[in-house]
């Protein structure tokens, strides 16, 4: 049996190490595992995510900045992830469909109806079965990812930040049972830990070995 595993957070979060180091976890334990992130993770998608990372100036509007990561996200459940989750595969997906509630819902103020109706549309109605937020801090997350080459989103003022993380907390409240909020100021190896003990269960859950 399979198991869809996703991890959000806002920037700087240290959500791209933790999802590596469950990918090597699982490897090593025999476990059929792939991964991939999102916006992209096809050739087509990796072509949206430039655009809504990179188009500094285009005036890309809030609506528009939706549907497309909607589309790069169509693109990636019907080419990998589902064709992954027919295999037997755990999939591990850094970003998906609750970073577009956070950011274009809770950030942008796009109405949260409208976006989960387009989110399930572009996912096929496909859910993660769990969901891990790495939960920091605005300040503390943009902080930590520097002052280097900023994209579209790491541009956005403390304002905004502030609000997707409001909103992944809102979210992890409303359904308990599919997230797992853990705080990221804990050492990498605390927070791969804490995953690993979590998705172990998972994994008994849905029955698909005992580890
Ligand atoms: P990342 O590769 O650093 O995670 O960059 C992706 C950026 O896109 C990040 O700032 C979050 C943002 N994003 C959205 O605004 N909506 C979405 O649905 C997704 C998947 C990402």
């Amino acid at each position: 049996m399979s198991l869809f595993i996703t991890f959000e957070g806002g920037e700087g979060c240290g959500k791209t190490v933790q999802t590596r180091a469950l990918y090597r976890r699982l490897t090593r334990e025999g476990i059929p595992a792939v991964l991939t992130h999102e916006p992209g993770g096809t050739v087509i998608g990796e072509k949206i995510a430039r655009w809504l990372k990179w188009a500094h100036g285009a005036g890309i509007s809030p609506l528009t900045e939706l549907l497309m990561f909607d589309a790069s996200r169509a693109q990636l459940v019907e080419e990998f992830i589902q064709p992954s989750l027919k295999h037997g595969k755990v999939v591990i997906c850094d970003r998906f469909a609750d970073s577009t509630i956070a950011y274009q819902g809770y950030g942008r103020g796009l109405d949260l109806q409208m976006v989960r109706s387009i989110n399930d549309t572009a996912a096929h109605g496909l859910k993660p079965d769990l969901t891990i937020l790495l939960d920091s801090p605005a300040e503390i997350g943009l902080a930590r990812k520097g002052k280097g080459k900023q994209d579209r989103f790491h541009q956005a003022d403390i304002a905004f930040h502030t609000k997707v993380r409001q909103g992944y907390l809102k979210l992890a409240a409303e359904e308990p049972a599919r997230w797992l909020v853990i705080d990221a100021s804990q050492s990498k190896k605390e927070i791969s830990e804490i995953i690993w003990g979590k998705v172990r269960l998972s994994l008994r859950a849905h029955s698909l070995r005992s580890v």
